[in-house]
């Protein structure tokens, strides 16, 4: 651009004139270019450290540049993901690459557990959590529903019945599909706007079922309350007539950073990490392990002799009290958590500030129904291999975020030990 602009004023003398005197001008406007530039840099270097608030330690994280970083690790393979939560797990940098858009609207904004950024609000619903529901005093409370759900599962597997494929494992399975919506949101939407529709309408589907859940269980908490009342006495509550439900204590919670109670789509939020939680960990490790017993007969064999030990005469369901007799139940537990865990990573976190260690919060309760269902499985019926069908202990290969699922789900042939019907309905 210089040389033409000499060229043109070669022509007349005057120019020729002119010519240093432009050219000194020209240099000076690119210095004071120059030097703009450079302030700016500066500015932009020195402005996050000046406004920034005093630095907390923080825990490692993946290095994070804008955009970049993002797009290098929706290119990463599930494997690597799970390689470098070797490394950095439980917790991710702020601008944590796996924070997923689609997690956004289903976390209501990241107002879940699981979601939530290191923080106050993720301590307080993660206290909740545990201190409410998964504490080992509430386990007993929970006896009926067990001994109901156990019934349920006795009574299919003797009908041999499929139990089809609930609303939120769909919503579940299909965060996996809408991934690539996650990579750059506001583009996302645009370009996949079909799929971003077909998403929202799964969660809205899933808003439905569970709001009016929530909404019955107010009016039943409303009526029991009136009735108490009426009755001036807190034996209904005593006979077992109320256990505590999770959304019993999501509705009185006050948010400490926005000072609210929580709003409807955060309750769903929170209702569907508990149902996710509770069951996409539990159920198919259940079904790992029932697929080594039936691979493994002297295992099984072995675990139906711990059990007939301690069931001597009796024919009715294995208790709470007999679960803690079981040693050898309790190493083929944890054996199978071990070697085929629901998740190969732990659950993401952005960080606001440190906020300790983590540990799986339903550590107690998810083992506990483990021992529950596998020990009443073996005690009620005979697992024994389909002929030719050695068990496949493969992983499907799209277990990701999504539980550890078998690629091959387990068939097998059970025949009763037990009288049924008994004293599980
Ligand atoms: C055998 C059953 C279970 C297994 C193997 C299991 C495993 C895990 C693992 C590995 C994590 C990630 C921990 C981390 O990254 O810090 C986790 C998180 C979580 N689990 Fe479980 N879990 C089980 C049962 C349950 C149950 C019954 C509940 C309650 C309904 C539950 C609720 C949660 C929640 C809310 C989180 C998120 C915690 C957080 O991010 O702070 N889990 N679970």
């Amino acid at each position: 651009m210089l040389a033409t602009w000499c060229e043109v004023h070669q022509s007349s003398p005057t120019h020729l004139l002119l010519r240093p005197l432009s050219l000194e001008f020209f240099i000076g406007k690119m210095e004071t270019y120059f030097l703009f530039i450079v302030s700016l840099c500066i500015s932009a270097l020195l402005l996050p450290i000046l406004t920034s608030k005093p630095k907390k330690k923080l825990p490692p994280g993946p290095i994070a540049f804008p955009i970049i970083s993002k797009y290098l690790w929706h290119r990463k393979s599930f494997p690597d993901w799970s390689l470098s939560s070797e490394n950095y797990m439980p917790s991710m940098a702020p601008s944590s690459p796996f924070l997923l858009a689609t997690a956004s609207p289903s976390s209501s904004n990241q107002h879940d557990i699981n979601s939530a950024p290191y923080g106050r609000t993720w301590r307080l619903l993660r206290r909740n959590l545990t201190s409410e529901i998964l504490h080992p005093s509430r386990l007993k409370s929970y006896a009926r529903a067990r001994k109901w759900v156990l019934g349920i599962l006795i009574t299919r597997l003797q009908q041999s019945s499929n139990t089809g494929d609930g609303i939120v494992r769909r919503v579940l399975a299909g965060l996996l599909r809408f991934r690539k919506l996650t990579l750059w949101p506001a583009l996302g939407k645009i370009l996949f706007r079909k799929q971003w529709e077909e998403f929202l309408q799964l969660l809205n589907n899933q808003e439905n079922v569970l709001i009016s859940l929530i909404r019955a269980r107010q009016q039943l908490k409303q009526e029991m309350q009136s009735k108490q009342n009426e009755a001036d006495s807190g034996s209904e509550k005593e006979s077992g007539g109320c256990v505590t439900a999770y959304i019993d204590t999501l509705l009185d919670l006050e948010l400490p950073e926005e000072k609210r109670t929580l709003n409807d789509g955060e309750l769903v939020s929170l209702c569907s990490e508990f149902l996710n939680a509770g069951t996409h960990t539990t159920s198919p490790t259940l079904q790992w392990i029932m697929a080594n017993l039936v691979k493994y007969p002297h295992i099984q064999t072995k675990l139906y002799k711990e059990i007939s030990s301690v069931m001597g005469e009796r024919e009715d369901e294995v208790t709470e009290e007999d679960l803690q007799k079981m040693l050898y139940l309790k190493a083929v537990i944890l054996e199978g958590l071990r070697r085929h865990p629901p998740g190969h990573f732990g659950v993401p976190h952005a960080v606001t500030e440190d906020a300790g260690g983590s540990a799986r919060p339903g550590n107690g309760l998810g083992n506990f129904h483990l021992e529950y269902f596998v020990d009443n499985l073996i005690w009620h019926f005979e697992w024994t291999a389909v002929d030719g069908d050695d068990v496949d202990l493969f992983e499907s290969p799209l277990s990701a975020l999504i539980p550890v699922a078998m690629k091959n789900p387990l068939k097998a042939h059970i025949s009763p030990r037990v009288k049924q019907g008994e004293d599980t309905h």
